[in-house]
């Protein structure tokens, strides 16, 4: 058994975070989504992973300090790679397989098909998270020897996934992204397959977006009578595309937390319920209600850090209340009286009051930001 991680695509709908970083390093209670997978993929008792990285691209956007237009360059394959490594950290052996464009999952299925060599897979979506892991669906997987299992979650929007129709627990139709979606039960992002899905990858025509869609090949294998089995997960799994999934995620693995203070806290400091303080950060003057994590490096002075947030390391928080929300690396929030809750702040942000008169809003955003101000 190997596993298939993809770590390409584009991450639309997180921008403006993913203009500079690929999807799956965006970090959930301080962590990548991505380490979440590959911990549960070793966990499996798997030992071999490819990983599908796609190839780095210009985009031009605003410079975050002067305001210029710069050339960024989008190295998330580079990312990646600087990330996750040969693997052994993680207990695997990790070989990196190139797509040369997002041309769909399917798409990807079939590079690999050289490094499966024959082998079963589990292929796992790199920006989702199961709780639970995956451990127990390898398993049944391996003992009733389908010839693909397809996990299936039950969800509120099922429009925004490839969804399932069941009769009983087989599976008679597979759509991606249907406008009337037949159920509720969207396909997760983690499935089980034999070397068989390869003839059905090549069997299929890319989809009106353009795509080799991997629902169109396991409904092909439907279709042509493969023993495609379903197991619908009762467990907590988040596709973590989307701010409010990624806010979400947070609070779900946050919610166990433990106690752990590394850094200075001064006397005048009120810590309350389960708080994660990283070695050299400095706290003064505060109030911490958790669950919340905070990283290394980082200061805190005269704030309130309220429950289910993740802030980074290096982040500073001055005179502020922040609140179930997900500060990246570096940023400084200071002076703010209203507290800032439900946000995703990106790395290198600075959010500050200003006395300048006029008195106004003074904002200076990259591309598809989204700001909402009282
Ligand atoms: C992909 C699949 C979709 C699946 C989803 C789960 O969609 O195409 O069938 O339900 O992952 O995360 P994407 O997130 O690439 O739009």
């Amino acid at each position: 058994m190997k596993a298939l991680v993809l770590a390409g695509g584009r991450g639309t709908r997180l921008r403006p975070i993913t203009h500079t970083r690929a999807k799956q390093l965006v970090p959930v209670a301080n962590k990548p989504v991505l380490d979440f997978g590959l911990e549960s993929i070793a966990a499996a008792g798997i030992k071999e992973v490819g990983i599908i990285v796609s190839d780095p691209r210009e985009m031009l956007q605003p410079d975050h300090r002067t305001g210029e237009m710069i050339t960024v360059l989008v190295n998330s394959q580079a990312e990646i790679r600087a990330a996750v490594g040969d693997g052994s950290r993680f207990g695997l052996k990790v070989t990196y397989i190139e797509q040369e464009a997002p041309l769909g999952l399917a798409h990807a299925v079939k590079i690999s098909e050289e490094f499966m060599a024959g082998d079963s897979f589990v292929m796992y979506l790199g920006d989702n998270l199961i709780k639970d892991g995956i451990t127990h669906f390898v398993r049944e997987f391996e003992a009733e020897k389908p010839d693909a299992q397809i996990l299936l979650a039950q969800v509120a929007r099922p429009w925004e996934f490839g969804v399932a129709e069941l009769q009983g627990e087989r599976v008679v139709r597979l759509e991606e992204k249907p406008k009337q979606p037949k159920s509720d039960l969207a396909l997760v992002g983690v499935y089980l397959f034999t070397s068989s899905i390869f003839d059905a990858v090549r069997a299929i025509k890319p989809s009106a977006r353009g795509e080799l869609e991997i629902t169109d090949a396991i409904q092909h294998m439907i279709t042509t009578g493969r023993n495609v089995r379903s197991h619908v997960i009762r467990g907590w799994w988040k596709d973590t595309g989307r701010v409010e999934d990624l806010l979400e995620a947070n609070r779900i693995v946050l919610a166990d937390l433990e106690r752990r203070i590394e850094g200075t806290v001064d006397s005048a400091t009120v810590i309350e319920g389960a708080v994660e303080i990283g070695p050299g950060t400095v706290v003064e003057r505060s109030h911490l209600r958790g669950p919340l994590i905070i990283g290394s490096d980082a200061r805190i002075s005269d704030a309130y850090v309220g429950p289910f947030t993740a802030l980074a390391d290096g982040v500073k928080l001055e005179r502020c209340e922040v609140e179930h929300s997900i500060v990246l690396d570096r940023s400084e929030i200071r002076d703010i009286d209203s507290r800032i809750e439900s946000s995703l702040i990106g790395r290198d942000v600075v959010v500050t009051a200003s006395d300048v008169r006029p008195r106004a809003h003074r904002l200076m955003l990259g591309d598809s930001s989204r700001v909402e101000l009282s």
